[in-house]
């Protein structure tokens, strides 16, 4: 009997393995170890203050009518906040807190597919960031123009953050000319440099490559004195700035590197601060996933079976960090992921979420991220 117990442990551990690597020598999915110097288990940057247990704080904005509300954008004058939804809808939520419809949600503009950056220009029309269209105007509510869908004769693939100078001149990403949106851990596993960094000047509609090789070019924002550009780097875990004006003109230099998470988009407060959201954070698991392709491989392979493999993701928040890029609060939570962002509106930080049906937002005055936390 013992003889067959061992019989059929082998059974049960050979079949497996002998299953995933046929699955594996078929596929032709081909993963690339991600550039020499990234150095795939190093320390993350420690973050003076901190609140790591944020969903115990929340609060719900929305809820059942927000569906995946990715970016943020906040109109001062009309008391607004604008984010895009997974059902194709620009939708409001009334931010007047003296007036009875505060936090009322409106369905705003349909611009279809799946809105991610948006971005407030100073006449007050929005410019959207939409990943299978490409560049967005909407002038008034409920018109919608496309002002660009490729560059260099290359079609945008997954269109992603944005920002706008007070002059009009829109700057923007394209995460990947490869996937599109709805295959984004494609691009993720495969771990190649697909993304750009663009701009668009309504005044000759030209659009220019800025920068090209990037992996997975994600959110992106103007500094205050619009003299630079900051954008993230999902795989690389980092953020750059891109210098548009002045002797640095062109230039590219690191902003923030070792981040303790995966960076979606950026957004600056007009109080000194960068909002930084992270997906999801570092985890062992992750530095195992991006240093080895094969496994990456055998991931992409198993998924085509039906084989779902548990996503790993944890500790998502949003990181505050300053003008030079030093890191400053980290509100966060185990429970937490799709985290797409942060925007502070007064004392709430509100947060987007990829998949979420709400926003969360945290009162800082009450909650804010400590120097001793547990
Ligand atoms: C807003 O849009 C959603 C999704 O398309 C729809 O289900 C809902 O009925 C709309 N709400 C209003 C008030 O039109
Ligand atoms: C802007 O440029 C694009 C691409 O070159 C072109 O298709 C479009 O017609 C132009 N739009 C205007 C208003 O000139």
């Amino acid at each position: 009997m013992a003889n067959f117990h061992w019989y059929l442990l082998l059974l049960l551990l050979i079949i497996p393995i002998l299953i995933s690597s046929f699955i594996y020598q078929l596929d032709t999915f081909d993963a690339a170890p991600l550039p020499n110097d990234h150095d795939y288990f190093s320390e993350t940057i420690s973050v003076p203050k901190r609140h790591n247990h944020v969903l115990s704080v929340s609060e719900r904005v929305g809820e059942g009518l927000l569906f995946g509300p990715e970016d943020l954008a906040y109109d001062a004058d009309r008391g607004l906040l604008f984010t895009g939804c997974d059902d194709g809808w620009i939708k409001t939520v009334n931010l007047r807190d003296d007036d009875d419809d505060y936090l009322k949600v409106e369905n705003w503009t349909f611009v279809g597919g799946r809105p991610l950056g948006l971005a407030l220009a100073k006449d007050g029309s929005l410019v959207v960031a939409e990943p299978y269209q490409g560049l967005l105007l909407i002038r008034e509510r409920g018109k919608v123009e496309l002002l660009t869908e490729s560059a260099e004769g290359l079609r945008f693939g997954l269109t992603d953050g944005v920002d706008v100078t007070l002059d009009g001149k829109i700057y923007f990403t394209d995460a990947s000319y490869k996937y599109p949106l709805k295959d984004y851990m494609l691009d993720v596993m495969e771990a190649r440099p697909h993304g750009r960094l663009l701009s668009y000047d309504p005044k000759t509609n030209q659009t220019l490559v800025l920068a090209l090789d990037l992996y997975f070019a994600n959110g992106l924002a103007l500094s205050p004195d619009e003299h630079a550009i900051v954008f993230c780097e999902t795989l690389l875990r980092q953020c750059k700035k891109y210098h548009i004006k002045d002797e640095k003109k062109g230039t590219i230099e690191l902003f923030i590197q070792n981040l303790p998470g995966f960076p979606d988009n950026i957004r600056y407060d007009r109080e000194g601060h960068y909002w930084i959201g992270l997906t999801a954070g570092k985890t062992r698991l992750w530095d195992l996933i991006f240093k080895y392709p094969f496994i990456r491989k055998l991931l992409v392979a198993l998924e085509k079976y039906n084989v779902k493999i548990p996503n790993g993701m944890v500790n998502g928040g949003v990181l505050s960090v300053d003008l030079d890029g030093r890191p400053v609060s980290l509100y966060s939570d185990k429970g937490l992921y799709h985290v797409t962002g942060g925007l502070k509106v007064g004392k709430y930080l509100y947060q987007g979420s990829l998949t979420k049906p709400y926003l969360n937002r945290i009162d800082l005055n009450k909650h804010a991220a400590q120097a001793k936390y547990e």
